[in-house]
């Protein structure tokens, strides 16, 4: 060999491009494409003008409507059924919101809440789509929700899979839907449920089989009672066998904590106010299940979903409001 030094040969300059992209590909993709920074700590969250609390509010009078009018002012979750919200409807909706919410420079958080055999444990919220009929309507969510948008993708999904047989399409179906959300960049947190109801190493497992790698994170205790600090404890355990996937948890009604019962319990009552937390994995505290909306027809409430003013009320004032 003559010694003369030589630049690279061309097969290798061929491979730094390659390289570089998978590096950055990869990256991309361990970071969550669609999630790769606290979505709360940009922006605040957007309260809808027309919930329920809001009517409430206007029929009330004295300290009744006092209450129910700061309820009204809280960002809480908005909720998406195919039963409310059928799949030639549900884009308007989520148009109307979002654009209102971009606006307001303000972040909407969407509930998605329509996955085939939907609360086959509690039977309360029974319903959903058809597998064959599912990604249509999350892909019209997807497509009309913007990019600031917040999507915490099916709550107790996960948490009932296994009780109801249904572990490996409901894994299929996540998945499908958070491509779609993430191919449009809303952040998703995938439902993980609570601290009382799952082992959090079998929970990791299920929302890593649902695709949980493209999304920001899971979301825990949305419409539960547990306490701030059992969730804390929970979704940590899941953050760490996930590798440091981050959280959002329900605060809208462990005030004081759960009594064991699931399905509108008494004595409750509301919780920390949202807020971003940007504490470790915990992205923020949310309202995600709008106080006052019953869990269903148990403890003399209305059909899950309906505004129950007396409920709402009790669960402020035990909070002290
Ligand atoms: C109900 C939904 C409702 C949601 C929020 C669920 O239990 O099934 O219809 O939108 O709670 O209140």
């Amino acid at each position: 060999m003559s010694g003369t030094r030589r630049g690279p040969s061309m097969p290798v300059l061929l491979a730094i491009p390659v390289v570089l992209f998978v590096v950055v590909f990869a990256g991309a993709r361990l970071l969550g494409v669609g999630g790769s920074s606290n979505p709360f700590a940009d922006q605040p969250l957007y309260t809808s003008p027309d919930t329920a609390a809001a009517g409430a509010a206007q029929a009330a009078s004295g300290d009744d409507q006092r209450i129910l009018s700061r309820l009204a002012e809280v960002p809480q979750g908005f909720w998406l059924t195919p039963e409310a919200y059928p799949v030639d409807r549900v884009g308007a909706v989520v148009t109307k919101v979002a654009m209102a919410a971009d606006l307001a420079g303000r972040t909407p958080v969407f509930v998605i809440y329509g996955i085939t055999d939907r609360d086959c444990s509690g039977g309360q919220s029974s319903g959903g789509l058809p597998a064959d009929q599912y990604a249509q309507w999350v892909g019209a969510i997807a497509a009309t929700a913007g990019k600031h948008a917040v999507a915490i993708l099916e709550p107790d999904a996960l948490a009932t899979a296994a009780e109801c047989g249904q572990g490996q399409q409901r894994t299929t179906l996540l998945r499908g839907a958070v491509d779609q959300l993430d191919d449009r960049d809303v952040t998703v947190y995938v439902d993980a449920g609570h601290a009382s109801w799952t082992d959090p190493r079998a929970m990791a497992t299920m929302l890593t089989d649902a695709g949980v790698d493209r999304a920001r994170g899971f979301s825990t205790n949305v419409s539960g009672y547990e306490s701030a600090a059992d969730e804390r404890t929970y979704a940590e355990a899941i953050s760490k066998a996930l590798g440091g996937a981050h959280y959002v948890t329900d605060t809208s009604r462990n005030g004081a904590g759960s009594n064991g019962e699931w399905c509108n319990p008494e004595g409750r009552a509301l919780g920390r106010e949202p807020a971003v937390a940007d504490d470790g994995h915990l992205d923020a505290y949310l309202w995600i299940k709008p106080p006052g909306e019953s869990d269903g027809t148990c403890g003399g409430g209305p059909p899950a979903g309906q505004f129950w003013t007396e409920r709402a009320l009790q669960l402020a004032r035990t909070a002290g409001w």
